[in-house]
């Protein structure tokens, strides 16, 4: 007798077949990649919501630009904080438009909709509760099924490490709400640290600094600026004349920026960082250390575009420091990776 559900499953018709969407929801930014074709949204993480109406209106870039120019009712979102989902229906809002811009565009001409297959990226520091938050979200904006893995794995393996290897490798994962430092190998993560001091932190530090200094108020997408724009290692000393408000009058007053401010407002925050990474390695067993020593340490995420970090980095912890070309892509391009090969993959999955 045939078996139908058997026969069913062996036809491969394009709208049967289960569509794979990869997904890293990072504070800054949400990446979004399918099987086989890559990266196909990489936006900031923010929404403009109208409390008047209670709609969302403005989502990813064009929420992000218009940050203190909108009217009261008018607030904008960051539904990611500290790695973490802050604002679930926000959350939810945001994945359900950023899927139509990018994923459900390959099913604009089709009757039927595939069911939707995600993966998505957890921190190792997030609790069951915010694992499920990830999980639920993704379910309310129309995928059907849902499977997590722990972010340092996918990110290691867009750093071109492999995680099945049993060579243990020190990924710093630099980004926008975690500084996450963890030592991979053989299949998992074998130590880790993550610290909140990552890039929001620093547009805060920043913000301080410049109140303190110069008595002027600015505001957080200027301060973002400033770290981008004028921060380096390299001893390149640049400036940048900007206008904010001033504390004293409440009107418009320019100062001219310099690079060694932002160090200065910065560098607390860095050695934080240096001495987490130093933990790390003293805390691990002899032949881990050693292995670090051999093979460095990688650095990725947002802020790894700081020029000539890695430098500053190898001075102070006296190990070599490699970036990676793909800095904000690491995380999202091995995730991808990773789920190429499906019998590797289950053994990560951890919901
Ligand atoms: N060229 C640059 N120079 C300095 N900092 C940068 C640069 N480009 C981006 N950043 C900073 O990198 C951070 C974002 O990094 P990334 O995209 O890796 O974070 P994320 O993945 O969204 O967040 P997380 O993984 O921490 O949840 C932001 O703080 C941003 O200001
Ligand atoms: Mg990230």
């Amino acid at each position: 007798m045939i078996n139908f559900t058997s026969w069913l499953s062996k036809i491969k018709l394009p709208f049967f077949s289960n569509f794979e969407i990869y997904f890293d929801f990072g504070t800054s930014t949400t990446k979004i990649a399918i099987k086989d074709k890559g990266v196909l949204l990489r936006e900031p993480a923010y929404l403009g919501y109208n409390s008047r109406t209670n709609d969302y209106l403005f989502f990813g870039t064009e929420a992000k630009s218009i940050i203190g120019k909108t009217p009261d009712f008018i607030k904008i979102i960051r539904p990611v904080v500290g790695g973490v989902i802050s604002d679930f229906d926000a959350q939810v809002a945001l994945v359900k438009k950023f899927l139509d811009r990018s994923v459900n565009l390959y099913f604009s001409n089709q009757m039927i909709k595939p069911a939707l297959t995600g993966i998505a990226i957890i921190p190792p520091i997030a609790t069951e509760i915010e694992q499920k938050a990830v999980e639920e979200s993704l379910y309310k904006a129309g995928v059907s099924r849902v499977f997590l893995i722990e972010k340092p794995l996918a990110t290691a393996s867009g750093c071109n490490l492999n995680i099945f290897s049993h060579q243990p490798n020190l990924i710093a994962d630099l980004g926008g709400g975690l500084i996450e430092l963890s030592i991979v190998g053989s299949g998992g993560i074998i130590s880790q640290k993550t610290l909140k001091n990552a890039g929001d932190n620093m547009n805060k530090l920043i913000y301080n600094y410049i109140y303190l200094k110069y008595g002027v108020i600015l505001g957080e997408a200027t301060c973002e600026e400033l770290k981008i724009n004028l921060l380096n290692f390299d001893s390149v000393e640049k400036n940048a004349i900007i206008r904010g408000k001033s504390l004293e009058t409440g009107l418009p007053k320019s100062v001219r920026i310099k690079t060694s401010d932002i160090k200065e407002a910065l560098l607390t925050n860095f050695n934080q960082i240096i001495d987490a990474i130093k933990e790390l390695i003293e805390s691990s067993p002899p032949e881990i250390v050693d292995e670090v020593i051999t093979h460095g340490i990688i650095l990725t995420g947002g802020l790894s575009l700081i020029k000539g970090l890695d430098k500053f980095f190898e001075q102070e912890i006296k190990i070599k420091v490699l970036g990676q070309e793909n800095y904000q892509y690491a995380t999202i391009n091995g995730l991808a990776k990773l789920a190429r090969h499906k019998d590797e993959l289950t053994k990560l999955i951890i919901r």
